[in-house]
């Protein structure tokens, strides 16, 4: 049973560095890649909501309590799984973007986190005000023009240091959750679940392109996890609880589809190759 399994699609053109950074980093403090990168939604912000008019933020206590028992915005009691990979890098935990004054970004070279609790793949997932893949792929093509250059100032430095470092997107819950089935008669309710799937990977992929088109090379990209699981979805009976298989059901053609969708030559013309890991 993959239950509670989170499974992350490891991406990598360049096969030679392929999951070089599955090691153990930490305990050297040297790093394995120049920088980490990170797209997604409530599963890895680290603090852009606290800077936006919004609901979804996660600024006050509880959350944190194993942070110091200081709550940064973090959608956790502690660390995000993308922060744990940072630390596994020999990187610092990537700062929000929004929480990096504009006149210090440039100096920022070890990464930067865009996600954005509420958000999603599509334009149209959101509730409140949260920054869109799109809008987050908008500040990474600023952070590449504008502030990476001030600090990296070789083009061809700038070139490797970009095709070497890891763009992780964790997204696609909202797209189901504050979407799909939140509104019985909304605009894709006219897809059977498998066509909502194909029709958000088409524009999962067109993102990673966009990234990948300003010189990413390396991604992990994560599966959408058991919403059916999930407090607010769980089937209750007064003496059990369990998942609801319906929903389950529903959303496993995005993450059965996922690898496929990343290995199609038509999105990535130089290919990339895939590797499965199970990160428990
Ligand atoms: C990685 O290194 C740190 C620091 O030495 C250690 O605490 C941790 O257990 C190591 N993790 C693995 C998976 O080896
Ligand atoms: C953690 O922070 C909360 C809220 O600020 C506070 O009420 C609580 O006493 C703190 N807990 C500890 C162990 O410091
Ligand atoms: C999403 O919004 C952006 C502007 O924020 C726009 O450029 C883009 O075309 C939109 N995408 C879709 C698929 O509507
Ligand atoms: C959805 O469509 C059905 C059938 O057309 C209609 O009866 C229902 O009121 C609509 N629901 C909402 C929330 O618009």
């Amino acid at each position: 049973m993959e239950k509670s399994l989170k499974v992350l699609w490891v991406i990598s053109i360049m096969i030679t560095h392929q999951l070089a950074f599955l090691v153990n980093a930490s305990h050297s403090k040297k790093k394995i890649v120049p920088a980490l990168y990170v797209f997604g939604d409530s599963t890895v912000d680290a603090g852009n909501n606290n800077n936006l008019n919004t609901l979804a933020k996660a600024n006050a206590f509880p959350y944190g309590i194993d942070f110091n028992n200081c709550s940064t915005g973090r959608f956790s009691n502690g660390k995000t799984f993308a922060d744990l990979i940072a630390i596994r890098l020999g990187l610092p935990m990537p700062s929000p973007y929004l929480g990096v004054p504009k006149s210090e970004r440039h100096q920022v070279v070890t990464g930067i986190n865009y996600a954005s609790g509420s958000c999603g793949i599509l334009n149209s997932t959101r509730s409140g005000d949260c920054l869109s893949l799109d809008k987050q792929i908008e500040y990474f093509t600023s952070t590449v023009d504008n502030d990476l250059p001030r600090s990296i100032h070789s083009k061809t430095k700038l070139r490797h240091y970009l095709a070497n470092s890891i763009y992780l997107l964790s997204i696609g819950s909202n797209d189901y959750m504050l979407n799909y089935f939140k509104y019985p008669n909304g605009t894709n309710n006219n897809l059977n679940p498998e066509k909502y799937a194909d029709y958000l990977l088409r524009h999962l992929a067109s993102h990673i392109k966009k990234i990948y088109d300003l010189g990413a090379r390396k991604f992990v990209v994560s599966r959408i996890g058991q919403i059916g699981c999930t407090p607010i979805c769980v089937i209750r009976t007064p003496d059990s609880q369990e998942c609801n298989e319906d929903i389950n059901q529903k959303i496993k053609y995005y993450s059965d589809k996922l690898p496929g969708k990343l290995q199609e030559k038509a999105a990535f013309p130089a290919g990339l190759s895939l590797e499965k890991f199970d990160s428990g």
